[in-house]
């Protein structure tokens, strides 16, 4: 990885100059403006700010220091109050290509140390239809998963569904009276919403309804067999659906670990974090409270109600438990919509005051909403939530005007598989595409439209890398053995060392967990070849020319490919 080698070098620079500086902490990035080189150094400042020393000073010597060794850069500087600037040698470049190529490790060098990294995402509620605001959490999380993965990391993905809960009080009680055993064959999740907005609504004015869902959930919990068979039968029916819509969206789980998985643990946790004195008691609940803690001063957190149940809270302690003890992972990812910071943030400090010498790292990757082109959240028109099967239906029937406006002449198979791609891939880009903490609206215009930052954009242009192949004569295998990848024309260059950047991007990507970088990449890398194409024949040119610039396409091809598959998105050969 070029960027790499060149942190090294700085590294190993300052700490021969400047031995008292610590040297592992310099970072090398992307140079933000093109004039000024290929990569900058701008960490030295902080380096100094912290340790001591002039900025200035330090980057002089260390340019001068790196200068004496000529194989990797062409030029570098120091400039500015501490910033040392690279530009890359086209030979050094060349020699990074045709190492790596046709590689679809893409310039990324496993990490050498792995880390253990559980991903909790998507985690849907049972008996609940998953709805729009349920893709991003799927997305994200899948996404950053793959990208960890791709890395070299361990993952462990974990489904945390809600299958446990006051719901099913009601849900039980609306199942023995008034069940439609052939709308539940049809449609069980639409079914059991159906039960659970009657019975909620029945029980608003109706007492004997309300007594009534409170015993049948107080039997639930006390194991009563048929109750828990009617509740194990709600949750089969509702994996079933979502697993129905995992394969729609290619998402697998290492685990599907529900919250009921936790039930047995929770009245010994609560009482063990009462006795460490980490609780206290108020009308009968336990608080755990956070006095020196300016956010949540006025938040404390509940862990056991007054009627003696525990609740998302506690669930989520022995949850994080289990996992650190399970897995012993470095890190634990929860990626769930920003209304739940609040609850996040009392689960991790509680956590850390319960178990003080775990250093796992707990993050939570929060989004922001989806909303209608009117500004308010995204619904149908009715005002109902939009279900997510519902979605990517239409996804896939607005994907089809695409296949049939560029490719009408394919066959119906095809078309159908091309279709999917297509339609699915536009929601899930436009939902990667904006910084996550950002609400965006949803517009399936520009989602699919084959002009702009989208899917179906990026996925024309890797059809487009195939298409040259196909028009291609020769004996592919042969050409990647017979030659290499020479660097002439500037938009050669200019592609080649945007491609060798990819591993620099996914750096960035997991620093924060943000997928948008990887797509303001990609498409980036669609334009330049778009430059490339334009400037530089390629079936045409000569001999030697024409095989470099085919690898060099190639090799686009499979970064484009790779890097939608990272973000969950498939291509096709043909559009
Ligand atoms: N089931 C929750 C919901 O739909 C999300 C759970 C997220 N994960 C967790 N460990 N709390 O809002």
């Amino acid at each position: 990885m070029l960027f790499k080698r060149i942190e090294e070098s700085l590294r190993n620079a300052l700490e021969e100059v400047h031995p008292e500086l610590k040297g592992s902490e310099l970072l090398v990035r992307k140079c933000p403006v093109v004039k000024f080189g290929d990569y900058q150094c701008n960490s030295i400042m902080a380096v100094t700010k912290r340790r001591g020393g002039d900025a200035r000073r330090v980057a002089s010597d260390v340019a001068e220091r790196m200068s004496k060794d000529k194989s990797l850069c062409e030029s570098i500087e120091a400039v500015g109050p501490g910033f040392i600037n690279f530009r890359i040698r086209i030979d050094a470049l060349e020699s990074c290509l045709n190492q790596n190529r046709s590689s679809s490790q893409c310039f990324v060098e496993r990490e050498p140390e792995p880390r253990t990294i559980v991903v909790d995402f998507s985690s849907p509620n049972v008996a609940k239809p998953m709805h729009v605001g349920h893709i991003r959490s799927t997305n994200l999380g899948n996404c950053i998963a793959r990208i960890l993965r791709f890395i070299g990391h361990r993952v462990v993905t974990d489904n945390h569904i809600g299958d446990w809960g006051t719901q099913f009080g009601k849900l039980i009680a609306g199942w023995k009276t008034d069940l439609n055993e052939a709308a539940l064959d049809r449609d069980a999740l639409g079914e059991m919403e159906r039960l659970y907005r009657k019975m909620n609504q029945v029980c608003e004015s109706d007492r004997d309804a309300l007594d009534r869902a409170r015993s049948e959930l107080l039997k639930l919990q006390k194991g009563d067999e048929a109750n828990r068979e009617i509740w194990q039968r709600m949750i089969d029916l509702s994996r079933l659906q979502f697993d129905e819509l995992y394969s729609r969206l290619d998402v697998r789980f290492d685990e599907t670990l529900g919250e009921s998985f936790y039930n047995d643990r929770l009245n010994s946790l609560v009482q063990e974090i009462e006795a460490e004195g980490l609780a206290e008691r108020s009308q009968g609940a336990l608080l755990v409270f956070f006095p020196d803690d300016a956010e949540l001063k006025n938040h404390p957190a509940i862990i056991q109600k007054s009627d003696g149940a525990a609740n998302y809270a506690t669930t989520d302690l022995a949850t994080l438990e289990y996992r650190s003890k399970r897995w012993q992972p470095s890190e634990i990812i929860y990626v769930t919509d920003g209304r739940q910071q609040l609850h996040f943030k009392q689960l991790f400090r509680i956590y850390r005051r319960w178990k003080p010498n775990d250093k796992v790292r707990l993050n939570h990757t929060w989004f922001g909403s989806i909303m209608g082109k009117d500004g308010k959240p995204f619904k149908t028109r009715s005002g109902d939530v939009i279900k997510l099967a519902d979605l990517l239906d239409e996804a896939e029937q607005r994907a089809r005007k695409i296949v049939e406006e560029k490719n009408a002449a394919l066959e119906e198979e095809q078309k159908k598989a091309i279709t999917k791609i297509v339609g699915i891939g536009a929601i899930k880009y436009a939902d990667l595409l904006p910084n996550r903490q950002s609400d965006y609206v949803f517009d399936w215009d520009s989602m699919l439209s084959l002009k702009g930052n989208t899917a179906p954009y990026l996925q024309y242009a890797y059809t487009r890398t195939r298409g040259i192949f196909r028009k291609f004569d020769g004996d592919i295998e042969v050409l990647r053995q017979e030659n290499e990848i020479r660097l002439a024309e500037p938009e050669e260059v200019g592609l080649a060392k945007h491609l060798v950047n990819f591993p620099l991007v996914l750096q960035l990507v997991i620093e924060e967990y943000r997928p948008n970088y990887l797509c303001a990449y990609l498409y980036e890398l669609a334009g330049l070849l778009a430059r490339f194409y334009e400037n530089c024949p390629i079936l045409k040119a000569e001999a030697p020319v024409r095989a470099s610039r085919l690898l060099l396409v190639e090799q686009a091809g499979t970064m484009i490919r790779e890097g939608l598959g990272l973000l969950g998105i498939q291509v096709t050969d043909v559009m």
